[in-house]
């Protein structure tokens, strides 16, 4: 059992429980049972009616859901330090470069992938990531994406199948979507939560992930797709239209594609430091949001587009260049990334849902936004232990 107690800000994101949409408790403790669920949250002052061991004190500082981060590639070896350079200093980003590190994974060991997942996965932990969706993408091959999978499987339980990222070097497109769609998605289900298509310029047309995603729910897979990230085109459309849970990048958005978003149960998942590290414009999420549709916030950790961590980085970028509030950017972040995986355990803190929670070195979460690059985040714990730093008791 952990209690916390003395917390002057606690984001629950329950509204049941506090003020506004975050569900804010001010004054509150949280109190986590030995099945690592939240047992109990309420003022503080009644922490002692709730657990037999002593509280730890929070000493000041804020309390958040850990961040759900619902859109991540650490399934992969080598870096593309040279490429990011060379971009730069002007070079424009393309599909490409996932060629590159095709090439590298490929050669890697099983150990070695998923040794560096795992350095991944813990450095997301301790900028406060509690929850982690990992993709395939760098194999390529029947063999490389299904060891690809279960070395996602080695850090989380919400693993995605992404065989269709690129067509690999001297295969035709048709010969390739077959693969993906038989053979390959034969031997990746079984490791695999979701499929993912990256549907794009230099990557595959509308017709050809229509095919592989409704593959891939017929394989018993939930459905998400890279969408309209380096040219508008009919992605968003396509997602929407086959229900997928969630549609990622959204960086070029035509008034049909945000109606569409708006009148689903897709979740538009921003992916702000992708368009950071490729100097691209930024998608505005407050039109997503004044439309209606339910806005995620995900860090896209790949060793192209976006080579970081850290979704309190994203936080900042989705208020301070994307028109978001910063009550909206810290909900995007955490429950927001939940339903974009369709999860109502994670994401938000209310007795029954699991006890992964921030404490941050500041009195509000509008901190995160408030102070961009600065590392704000004290201790995590993970089904109510502490997998992160810690408070002394
Ligand atoms: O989400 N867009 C497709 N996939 C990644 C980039 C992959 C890469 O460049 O290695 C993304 O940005
Ligand atoms: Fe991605």
């Amino acid at each position: 059992m952990l209690a916390v107690a003395g917390i002057p800000h606690l984001v629950t994101n329950d509204p049941e429980l506090g003020e506004g949409p975050l569900g804010v408790v001010r004054g509150a403790a949280i109190v986590a049972g030995d099945d690592g669920r939240v047992a109990w949250v309420g003022p503080s002052v009644e922490v002692g009616d709730h657990c037999d061991t002593r509280p730890v004190d929070a000493g000041g500082r804020a309390v958040i859901p850990g961040f759900v981060d619902s859109h991540t590639h650490l399934v992969f070896a080598g870096d593309r330090a040279g490429e990011f350079a060379a971009r730069m200093a002007g070079q424009p980003y393309g599909a490409g470069g996932i060629r590159t590190t095709m090439a590298a994974t490929r050669a890697a060991s099983d150990a070695d992938l998923a040794d560096n997942a795992r350095r991944l996965a813990v450095e997301a932990l301790r900028s406060g990531t509690t929850t982690l969706e990992v993709k395939s993408g760098y194999g390529l091959s029947v063999d490389d994406e299904a060891r690809s999978l279960v070395a996602a499987g080695s850090v989380t339980g919400e693993t995605t199948f992404l065989g269709a990222h690129v067509v690999p070097p001297g295969e035709s497109a048709d010969a390739y979507v077959d693969l993906v769609c038989g053979e390959m998605l034969t031997a990746c289900a079984p490791h695999a939560r979701w499929i993912d298509v990256f549907c794009d310029r230099g990557a595959f047309d509308v017709d050809q992930a229509r095919r592989i995603l409704e593959a891939g729910a017929a394989a018993g897979l939930g459905t998400r797709i890279h969408a309209n990230q380096l040219q508008h085109g009919g992605a968003v459309r396509l997602g929407v239209e086959l229900g997928v849970a969630s549609c990622d990048h959204c960086t070029h958005l035509d008034d049909a594609d945000v109606e569409a978003l708006a009148g689903s149960r897709t979740v538009a998942t921003l992916l702000p430091t992708a368009e950071l590290c490729t100097r691209s414009p930024f998608p505005s999420a407050r039109r997503l949001l004044d439309a209606g549709a339910t806005v995620a916030l995900a860090s896209d950790c790949n060793p192209g587009s976006s080579y970081t961590t850290s979704m309190p980085l994203a936080v900042a970028l989705g208020v301070i260049s994307m028109g978001m509030t910063c009550d909206e950017a810290v909900w995007a972040a955490t429950a927001g990334g939940a339903r974009a995986l369709r999860r109502d355990d994670v994401g938000v803190l209310r007795p029954g849902s699991w006890a992964d929670f921030v404490v941050l070195d500041a009195a509000s979460h509008v901190h995160l936004a408030y102070r961009p690059g600065v590392n704000l985040v004290a201790a995590v714990a993970r089904g109510g232990v502490w997998a992160a730093g810690s408070l002394a008791a």
